[in-house]
């Protein structure tokens, strides 16, 4: 028996006890976002690099003006191959609502479906805690089995991810040496569907900005002053309103500079994959692609810039009713990013965009939510190609190359500070409800998912 078949063996066995450990992390509440659990954030990391240090690779929780870091290493014994430097996320988002969750978000468990299929459902199941465990399960069960892995292996945790990595950036640029390895892995994307694995090869970057219109100096009588009185509201909506056309275009100046066709080649294999937008959208209980008019809707997920309001307030949103023109209105605007656009200059474009549009006795005030700029990954290297074998002998289904909507803002400084490329592998899928009520993670993708790694593992000390 090879070394790699005692390792899937062992995984096999143990995938009880493996549970149980994404169990415990599961239940910390490691809301990164929110102030208030900025304890649990520390206990995530305390978790992890117990764990990871009593696998024998070597791990600290690290400090940072934020959330902190688990740094690993596990060098010795690999017999040859690329240094990897693995990286994931153990922060989630916030779980409201939290009426619309069908049990405790921090209370994992496992649903059995009606055709037989079991899923993991908690906040972080699939975002990433669930990820990254298949990461570290497939570590474990080569040490285990063999004393040691393929490949050198450093591992970088980080808990900031899903409030745009603040902390990383000056983490990775402190630590450069430590941190730079021949290749990034990443565990925070998703399959093309149940069956097909992927590899994500573009990943679209995000400008974030909040944004707040103040008329007058106090909230007024809508009876006493309305007419006369200008509405915060009114002007922040018509704002908004005027940022896209009626084709769903962003009318933004320049907003499409930077943005790039796709390549015939790549649109081919896109094609093949037959994507159905209205299984897509059907899912979520719409049926048509809203966005661009002359776009289909996988190009307007995976090649199309976007801008989008994630939230909206002002006013009296309580019980019942009050007759108010309020003080102010609130806004939380995000552009998700492709090609070379500048996530400065659209921070940019807004901002004025914003400052010529608005009308007398109204003041504004913006603030950043950070900016990463999209990320298009080599379609040639041999380390892809590696993936792509090991995933598709898991699988025994080939592994797709595929976009993603998402961000993952550190993947870009990967390259840019560290000289490193990155491979995005992962095992989500479009119905996993990530940053929503009753997020799941299938079984399938968590055991499947260890046994993927530790076959990629092994298919990279190859030569
Ligand atoms: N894991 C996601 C990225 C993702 C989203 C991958 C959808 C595949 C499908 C990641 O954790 C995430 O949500 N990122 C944020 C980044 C932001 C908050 C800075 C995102 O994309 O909104
Ligand atoms: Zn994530």
């Amino acid at each position: 028996m090879s070394d790699l078949d005692r390792v899937l063996s062992r995984i096999d066995s143990d995938f009880d006890a493996s549970l149980d450990r994404l169990f415990d992390l599961l239940r910390i509440k490691s809301i990164s976002t929110d102030p208030a659990f900025k304890g649990d954030c520390r206990a995530a990391a305390d978790w992890l690099a117990a764990e990871l240090s009593a696998l024998g690779i070597v791990s600290e929780v690290r400090d940072t003006t934020g959330h902190p870091m688990v740094v690993g290493h596990h060098k010795d014994g690999a017999k040859s191959g690329p240094h990897v430097l693995f990286y994931g996320h153990y922060d989630v988002q916030p779980v409201d609502p939290l009426d619309l969750w069908e049990r405790d978000p921090f209370d994992p468990a496992v649903i059995t479906r009606e055709d037989g299929s079991k899923i993991i459902v908690a906040r972080g199941a699939a975002d990433d805690k669930g990820q990254l465990m298949t990461f570290v399960e497939a570590a474990r069960a080569w040490i285990k089995e063999t004393g040691g892995l393929p490949v050198p292996v450093t591992i970088l945790l980080e808990g900031e991810e899903e409030s745009g990595s603040p902390s990383l950036h000056p983490f990775l640029e402190a630590n450069k040496d430590e941190l730079s390895c021949d290749l990034a892995l990443v565990c925070d994307t998703g399959m093309w569907d149940r069956s097909t694995p992927a590899i994500t090869t573009m990943l679209r970057g995000l400008v974030g900005e909040e944004i707040t219109v103040t008329a007058a100096n106090r909230d007024l009588h809508s009876g006493a002053f309305g007419g006369a009185a200008r509405n915060p509201i009114h002007v922040l909506a018509t704002i908004l309103d005027g940022l896209h056309d009626d084709k769903g275009r962003v009318t933004l100046p320049h907003f499409y500079d930077g943005v790039i066709d796709m390549p015939a080649d790549v649109t081919a294999l896109w094609e093949k994959l037959g994507f159905d937008h209205q299984t897509f959208l059907g899912g979520v209980g719409l049926k048509d692609p809203a966005g661009e008019t002359d776009r289909t809707a996988l190009e307007q997920i995976w090649t199309r810039p976007t801008c989008e309001v994630n939230g909206i307030w002002g006013g009296y949103n309580g019980a019942g009713f009050k007759t108010v023109i309020p003080s102010q209105a609130h806004a939380k605007v995000s552009f998700r990013l492709v090609g070379d656009q500048d996530p400065d200059q659209v921070r940019l474009a807004f901002r004025t965009y914003v400052r010529e549009h608005l009308p007398s006795d109204c003041s504004v005030s913006f603030s950043k939510h950070g900016g990463s700029p999209a990320l298009r990954l080599d379609f040639d290297s041999p380390e892809l190609a590696k993936g792509r074998k090991a995933l598709s002998d898991e699988w025994e289904c080939e592994a797709a190359l595929i976009g993603c909507g998402g961000s993952i803002p550190i993947v870009g400084d990967f390259k840019t500070m560290l000289g490193m490329d990155s491979m995005l592998v992962g095992f989500g899928l479009d119905d996993d409800k990530v940053h929503s009520p009753n997020e799941k993670y299938e079984m399938t993708s968590y055991h499947k998912g260890i046994r993927s790694w530790a076959r990629i593992l092994d298919e990279l000390s190859r030569d």
